[in-house]
């Protein structure tokens, strides 16, 4: 491990891509290291939220690492975007939930895997995009795919189709990242949205996190049908009938996560 800086404040972490020479791109090292950060929160019952973010004033991640690229023959290109593909999905699925604090350039898959966090926050100097078309590829990290349900076809196909980069400002009108931080101020506003969710229920947030993600594509009985599935795993928990004594004794709930 040596490609992220990690820090811990209580429930969360905070883990800093750190390859500002490539500008944090993503090379089969950080992809590697990146499987099994995720695999570890993920089965860890004690961090509830990870906060994302790069090192340096100028990118979050800037993709694919385009100097390793050049150097690998076509199944090593499948086999990264295999790997980077289950990553994305792994952290979409995980019951921790992952936040991305954009500080610079999110370009490629370093606007892929900010699309795969649960919330997107962004500082001024973010700028997103889905460039790959200007590389004679296309997005494969989900990003077609990921991008249309977050914005709606018509905005992701302006972004995807053209390759424009866009500014923290146009990315928060079009609902792409949720907050905007102020100059220097984006882990503070990262951090206290994490810890705001990391005070609520492990099961309920988990719940509310995948029948928000399942059920958007499904009709709505269908959606409706999930929300109920999802509801049931926090009537039977121990965590509902806290919330209940916490309330009447006016104190902060002790959760189990279970
Ligand atoms: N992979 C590998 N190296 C990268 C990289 C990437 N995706 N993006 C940038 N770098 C490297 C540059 O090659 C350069 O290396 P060098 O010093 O050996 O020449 C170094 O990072 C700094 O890049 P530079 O462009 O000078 O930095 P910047 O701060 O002015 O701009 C970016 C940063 C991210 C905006 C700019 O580098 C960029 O547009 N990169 C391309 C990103 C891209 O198209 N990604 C999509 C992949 S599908």
């Amino acid at each position: 491990m040596g490609t992220f800086r990690e820090d811990r404040r209580g429930p969360v972490e905070i883990w800093t891509l750190d390859a500002e020479d490539t500008r944090n791109a993503i090379s089969r090292a950080v992809l590697a290291e990146l499987e099994t950060r995720v695999a570890r929160v993920s089965s860890a019952q004690d961090v509830r939220v990870v906060i994302f973010t790069g090192a340096g004033e100028k990118a979050f991640c800037a993709g694919a690492d385009l100097k390793e690229r050049a150097t690998m023959s076509e199944p090593e290109v499948r086999a990264f975007l295999g790997g980077l593909r289950r990553v994305l999905r792994a952290v979409e699925t995980s019951n921790t939930i992952f936040i991305a604090a954009i500080n610079g350039s999110a370009l490629g898959g370093g606007t892929e895997l900010a699309l795969a966090c649960d919330l997107r926050i962004a500082a001024p100097a973010a700028e997103l995009g889905l460039t790959e078309v200007r590389l004679g590829i296309i997005p494969g990290g989900g990003g077609t795919q990921r991008l249309p349900r977050l914005i709606g076809q018509g905005r992701a196909k302006d972004l995807i189709l053209t390759g424009r980069r866009i500014n923290a400002a146009e990315a928060f009108a079009i609902g792409l990242v949720q907050r905007l931080a102020p100059e220097g101020r984006l882990l503070e506003v990262a951090l206290a949205a994490a810890e705001q969710i990391a005070e609520n229920a492990p099961l309920a947030v988990a719940a509310a996190k995948h029948a928000v993600d399942r059920g958007v594509d499904l009709d709505i009985e269908a959606a409706l049908a999930l929300e109920l599935e999802h509801y049931e795993t926090v009537l039977r928990s121990e965590d509902r009938l806290e919330g209940l004594r916490a309330f009447a004794e006016k104190r902060r709930p002790l959760w189990k996560g279970r």
